[in-house]
């Protein structure tokens, strides 16, 4: 352990001979205190991070600790069991009530120092233990939340001393818990008295304090706004150790919830509903449209989501006592805190703010920084003072759900240059490393979700998503949502008998593409081959161009032209945003590619490659960030301070408009071609034989050069 680490607190007693030594693992804290000084208290004078809830009552059971065995080096002792007083009444009782502890644990707070020790303070008992270990291996986020809960024992009233019971509850979170200075929501005042009294002057307290702050932030109390204050938020009669965060997701055609404890950072229950606002209009922009023709269309927006948000509230309260065992149905009044992410017209919606600004240049947000406020101010139905909190947008087309995405993955903390691509109706894009970070959006259109094209359709069972095509046959085999096999497996025809093969979705839709381009089917610039009709009955002639039929069935799926091309508008839009950014960057690869959102989740990205979505980059380090915006979410309700940390990334990120800049038309062409006109795909290359670059045009160029020759001759 490193002494200089852990130095020893001022106010702790040298050792002596009625003294013991103290080492606490794992943070190699350590000193020394009176024999009879319980760990907790010991804990507690050296920093050392050890729950408690109950304030050392024997209660809330969050102050297990373990004695390690094992060399400690001060007295030479093996055995540290001795060293702590025997196992104490409260902690059988707290065994008969809660059932019993982990081998070895004691309760902190009852077991007293005798000796020297070693204690071992266990993941689960840390108050701000690792709660996310997903994204990426270096994000580390640590349970911090803005509301805690602080049981105390309240000093019942005296005619000597005439003060009032808030007063006096005050004065116990002081005393016990060094919260000086409190505010409380003044709708509490109505019920204190009988919850005080109801508890026999025992109470639990959520206090919401957001003043986590990152080391070069340095607000005081007194910059901060009336939402921002600490303050007690809700009181509880007796003991009380269940609350909860909801951390929420909007996106344009789907709202996913997940409850999460507040009091150890566990995920509960997780659902998801379509957003009702889809029936004003399938996209952003049609949704714009509505408010546009529609006077007060924007108020019936906002209400429903803030009524489909509520019903979630309301399935993930229920679902608990499912997904959790031994947990009952959470109640909505537990509620205290929640997050949102949302794109900037969700953003918009959510907050009862009218979108139409955002509906044309120069795309103007209302404001572009984070929002905390009471959540029932947004007609959200926790708890009467549950606080809400909603990440920043970037810019009038890069959202809070971008923010959430980099919050999550933490490109800023990396010497890579990292790709972030979240892809929906338009492509949020952003790229940079610790030095610098650059953003956009492309106006792909809805083509990769399966709109505009010919058979396309959601990503629902019965969709086609996983094509092959035999380069020699150009038969296809495909798979749909729904069922494990292939087209061509036996069982097949049984397995989709009840779903059907109805179309195909945006997944989909790019493998098939790719799969064309790989089979030769389709040249450099997109053009399907007429040739190929001498070598395959599924090329058809359609007009002046043709169109390759994938299934015949109950429903015809073909890949027209048109659904080439519209998948060649979308890529080129994405690619070219990608390039100004690297433009902007200096640089020509990038490092690792992070595909977010749903659609990033279920597109198999070397196809996405093939076909040019994205640049050439190692493939091992191209992957989906899954739900990252949602995470983003969780991080921020579970870590005060991540709140900071994306109000800051977002504010220093550099946002550029595709619209204005002249190159973006020059890119866009070039990125036509799959992979592309001129760029190189080495690394894509080294895993997949790409067809050599050869278009239509080149093709026709030949021929005329020929005839020209012919001609000459004749
Ligand atoms: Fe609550 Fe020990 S602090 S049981």
């Amino acid at each position: 352990m490193n002494q200089r680490d852990n130095p020893k607190p001022t106010d702790s007693p040298q050792s002596g001979s009625d003294q013991a030594h103290v080492v606490f693992t794992p943070s190699g804290k350590r000193g020394d205190f009176p024999f009879g000084t319980p760990v907790l208290d010991a804990a507690r004078k050296l920093g050392v991070d050890l729950d408690s809830v109950c304030g050392g009552r024997g209660i809330c059971g969050r102050c297990q600790i373990l004695c390690s065995e094992g060399e400690f080096s001060k007295h030479g002792i093996t055995s540290t069991q001795a060293h702590l007083t025997a196992y104490a009444e409260v902690e059988e009782r707290y065994e008969r009530i809660k059932g019993a502890m982990k081998t070895g644990r004691r309760l902190g707070c009852q077991a007293k120092l005798q000796g020297d020790v070693v204690i071992d303070v266990p993941e689960d008992s840390q108050v701000h233990r690792q709660v996310i270990r997903k994204a990426a291996d270096h994000v580390d986020v640590k349970l911090d939340p803005t509301v805690r809960l602080y049981y105390v024992e309240v000093e019942q009233p005296d005619m000597h001393d005439p003060s009032g019971d808030l007063r006096r509850l005050k004065k116990a979170l002081a005393t016990e818990w060094g919260l000086d200075n409190l505010d409380c929501e003044s709708n509490l005042f109505g019920n204190l008295q009988k919850i005080l009294r109801e508890g026999e002057w025992k109470a639990t307290v959520a206090v919401y304090d957001p003043a986590a702050r990152t080391a070069d932030q340095t607000e005081t109390s007194d910059n901060l706004t009336a939402y921002d204050k600490p303050r007690i938020i809700s009181v509880w009669p007796g003991f009380h150790d269940r609350i909860y965060g909801v951390a929420i997701d909007v996106g344009s055609t789907t709202i996913a919830a997940h409850l999460c404890s507040l009091t150890d950072g566990e995920v509960l229950a997780s659902s998801g509903a379509m957003n009702p606002q889809i029936r004003f209009g399938e996209d952003l922009m049609s949704r714009v449209s509505y408010v546009m023709m529609n006077p007060g269309g924007d108020t019936e927006m906002t209400n429903a989501v803030r009524e489909a948000i509520n019903e979630l509230l309301v399935v993930v309260c229920t679902e608990v006592a499912s997904t959790v065992e031994g947990h009952e149905q959470a109640s909505i009044n537990d509620i205290l805190d929640l997050t949102f992410v949302a794109n900037p017209v969700m953003h918009h919606l959510l907050l009862g703010i009218d979108p139409v600004e955002l509906g044309g240049a120069p795309f103007a947000l209302a404001f572009d920084e984070s929002a905390s406020l009471r959540a029932a101010e947004m007609g959200i139905a926790a708890n009467l003072n549950a606080r809400a909190y909603v990440l920043p947008c970037i810019a009038g087309h890069v959202g809070a759900d971008t923010a959430g995405v980099m919050l999550a993955e933490q490109p800023h903390l990396l010497d890579d240059i990292s790709l972030l691509v979240d892809v929906g109706t338009n492509a949020e894009i952003v790229l940079g490393n610790r030095e610098r970070m650059v953003a956009c959006s492309s106006p792909t259109g809805p083509a990769f979700e399966g709109a505009q094209i010919s058979g396309g359709q959601r990503a629902a069972p019965g969709a086609i998503e996983r094509i092959r095509i035999d380069p020699e046959t150009l038969e296809p085999k495909f798979s749909v949502i729904g069922s494990e096999l292939w087209s061509n497996d036996e069982g097949f025809e049984e397995s989709v008998n009840n779903i059907g093969v109805t179309g195909i979705c945006g997944s989909g839709i790019i493998e098939a593409i790719a799969e064309m381009f790989l089979a030769g089917i389709i040249d450099t610039d997109g053009v399907i081959d007429g040739a190929m009709a001498a070598k395959s009955e599924r090329i058809l002639a359609d007009g002046r161009t043709f169109s390759y039929l994938l299934h015949d069935g109950d429903v015809r799926i073909i890949i027209s032209q048109n659904d080439v091309r519209q998948i060649q508008l979308a890529k080129a839009a994405l690619y070219a945003g990608v390039k100004l950014l690297m433009d902007r960057l200096g640089i020509e690869k990038v490092q690792r590619i992070r595909l977010a959102g749903a659609f990033g989740s279920h597109i198999d990205v070397k196809y996405a490659m093939v076909l040019g979505l994205i640049p050439d980059c190692v493939l091992e380090q191209v992957t989906s960030a899954g739900n990252a915006a949602g995470n983003g979410a969780r991080i921020a309700l579970m870590n005060a301070n991540s709140r900071r940390e994306v109000e800051s990334l977002v504010h220093n990120v550099e946002k550029i408009e595709t619209a204005v800049e002249p190159k973006f038309q020059e890119h866009f062409v070039l990125a036509m071609a799959f992979p592309h006109k001129s760029d190189e795909f080495t690394e894509l290359g080294k895993v997949v034989n790409l067809p050599e670059r050869k278009s239509t045009s080149d093709a026709g160029r030949e021929r005329s050069r020929k005839s020209r020759r012919r001609k000459r001759a004749g």
